[in-house]
């Protein structure tokens, strides 16, 4: 098999996005991170008032998803691609806290998920691609080559997510970024649409005990025996 599909989903910060990074680089695939694009349509509802913490004017968000365009350019000094919304990179902007803490209410929109869907099946039509979310081996691609479900213990995660937070300069606690880890761990496994779940087919990596080179290395011996043998 020339090229394939893989599909990581997993809770969040365990590291998904650092795995799939790797991988594409190795293969030189395309590398999609879908979280990007939910957070890109929380920045959206945060900029027009659609969204804050008290109030959520879901009707005014599902009104606004057809002028929404969520792309991604490659960036070849970072080696990334880049998030944009409607043209501008919003890159920066959507790991920040305050879309931290909006997302997980708008990616419980049915209307939301079917048009992020839609665009990931598109992005995946010639395969070569890693993706990584939360529903992305059970919804999305379903028939992908690879699954990988990735976990880690959700203090690590919080401690890992609090410092790349401090790098960028960010002013917060660990207690918010672990109580932000566990609300969207609850709101992921819980929402009614596509919850976060493992694929039956999926194989599992813990990471909290192994650094990014050791799971690179396990989840390369899964792909090269894809392209091998299927
Ligand atoms: O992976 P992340 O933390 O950047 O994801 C941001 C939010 O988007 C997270 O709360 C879960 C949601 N999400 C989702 O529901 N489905 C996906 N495929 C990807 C992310």
């Amino acid at each position: 098999m020339n090229k394939i599909i893989v599909a990581i989903d997993g809770y969040s910060s365990c590291g998904k996005s650092t795995l799939a990074k790797q991988i594409a680089r190795e293969k030189g695939y395309i590398y999609i991170d879908t979280g990007a694009m939910y957070r890109s349509i929380a920045l959206y509802a945060l900029q027009n008032k659609i969204i804050s913490n008290a109030h959520f004017d879901k009707q005014a968000l599902i009104d606004s998803l057809s002028k929404i365009q969520v792309s991604f350019s490659y960036n070849s000094e970072s080696n990334a691609s880049e998030t944009y919304l409607d043209g501008k990179n919003i890159e920066k902007e959507i790991r920040g806290i305050e879309v931290s803490n909006q997302v997980s209410k708008v990616a419980q929109v049915k209307e939301v998920r079917a048009k992020l869907v839609d665009i990931q099946r598109e992005l995946g039509k010639s395969k070569g691609l890693v993706m990584d979310g939360r529903d992305i081996g059970s919804v999305v691609f379903p028939d992908a080559e690879l699954k990988i479900f990735m976990t880690a213990d959700h203090k690590i995660r919080a401690q890992r997510r609090f410092d790349e937070l401090q790098a960028k300069g960010d002013v917060i606690t660990f207690n918010e970024v672990l109580e932000n880890i566990t609300n969207r761990d609850n709101d992921d496994t819980s929402r009614s649409e596509n919850p976060l779940v493992k694929a039956e087919d999926a194989i599992v990596i813990d990471n909290s005990e192994i650094t990014p080179k050791e799971q690179l290395k396990i989840a390369l011996e899964y792909v090269n025996d894809k392209l091998t043998f299927d």
